[in-house]
């Protein structure tokens, strides 16, 4: 037995018994995954998307198969702020990992109220601004557009609420370290990215797009996408002071590890959920293994290693 390894991070004033987490949309509520996940090991997840009302998302086929990955229109389908206070966070009060819960709204005045709705439930350790769905016509992705939009709406959400704010940001700007800015200086305790890269699928023989939704468009997921995800995590990383949660096609604990190495703090699984339920266990088992072989006592040491000196 070599030395235990610690992985514990920290994030500002947020702490986490290691840097795994699930990312929202592939862990359902976290219960959904009890019989594969010891949710009492992983650092956390982030719930599905939250909105006030209940939502029955976008019409099928809602996701389709790529190479190296995966395109959804879900359509930000939720049980809704009051079903998810009775009905899953009271089963959620048994395990000791951190509970993110991913939100949104249609307007900004929607995104304050659910802030502030999300701030009075003690079990909910942080939230995760969502302002980068590419799949709805109201929201969405369309706060994540331009550096002004983003200040407005997350200064609205700061104003509503003391928990951990996390900003989570669209790969579908010019320069994502313009909006990570403008999300740092309206109050966010950290930003997460990335959310999915619009795409399309095609059915050839009826010429048409495969995916239901509206203008037949999804977001790209999976290792496909991590090269790409990966690089805005180190620009960004290095152009903001609050800390980064990288996601983007993380599989194993060598993709977490480039992850940490270009600057984040913490890093979430999310397309890896669905073909194998036990990702973030296995990831979580080999970042100790892989931290023992090149003997590094504590994950955080990590942090940023790949940085230009
Ligand atoms: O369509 C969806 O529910 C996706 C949400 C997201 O990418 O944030």
């Amino acid at each position: 037995m070599g030395s235990a390894v610690d992985l514990s991070v920290s994030l500002g004033t947020f702490s986490l018994a290691n840097p795994v987490l699930a990312a929202s949309g592939t862990f359902g509520y976290g219960l959904e995954f009890t019989p594969f996940v010891d949710l009492n090991r992983i650092g956390g997840f982030c719930t599905k998307g939250l909105s006030l009302k209940p939502r029955m998302g976008n019409p099928a086929p809602r996701v389709v198969e790529t190479a190296a990955g995966m395109l959804n229109s879900i359509g930000l389908e939720n049980v809704g702020f009051d079903r998810f206070r009775d009905e899953k966070l009271p089963h959620l009060q048994m395990y000791d990992c951190r509970v993110v819960c991913n939100f949104f709204g249609d307007t900004v005045a929607e995104y304050e109220e659910m802030a502030r709705a999300l701030s009075t439930l003690d079990r909910v350790d942080a939230l995760e601004m969502n302002i980068s769905c590419p799949n709805v016509e109201e929201g969405g992705v369309q706060f994540s557009a331009d550096p002004k939009t983003v200040e407005k709406v997350v200064s609205a959400a700061r104003r509503a609420t003391d928990k951990f704010l996390v900003v989570k940001l669209s790969p579908n700007v010019t320069d994502i370290t313009v909006t990570a800015k403008a999300a740092e200086a309206a109050g966010a305790d950290a930003v997460s990215l990335v959310n999915t890269y619009v795409g399309m699928v095609l059915d050839a023989e009826r010429a048409v797009p495969y995916l239901g939704n509206g203008n037949g468009t999804g977001g790209l997921s999976g290792p496909a996408i991590k090269p790409i995800a990966l690089n805005m995590v180190y620009q960004t990383s290095q152009a903001v002071s609050i800390p980064v949660i990288g996601l983007g096609g993380i599989r194993t604990a060598e993709d977490a590890i480039e992850y940490i190495m270009a600057g984040a703090s913490a890093i979430q699984v999310g397309t890896a959920n669905f073909f194998d339920p036990r990702a973030t266990m296995n990831i979580l088992d080999g970042l100790t293994d892989w931290c023992r072989d090149h003997d590094i006592d504590k994950i955080e040491s990590l942090r940023g290693r790949a940085w230009k000196q």
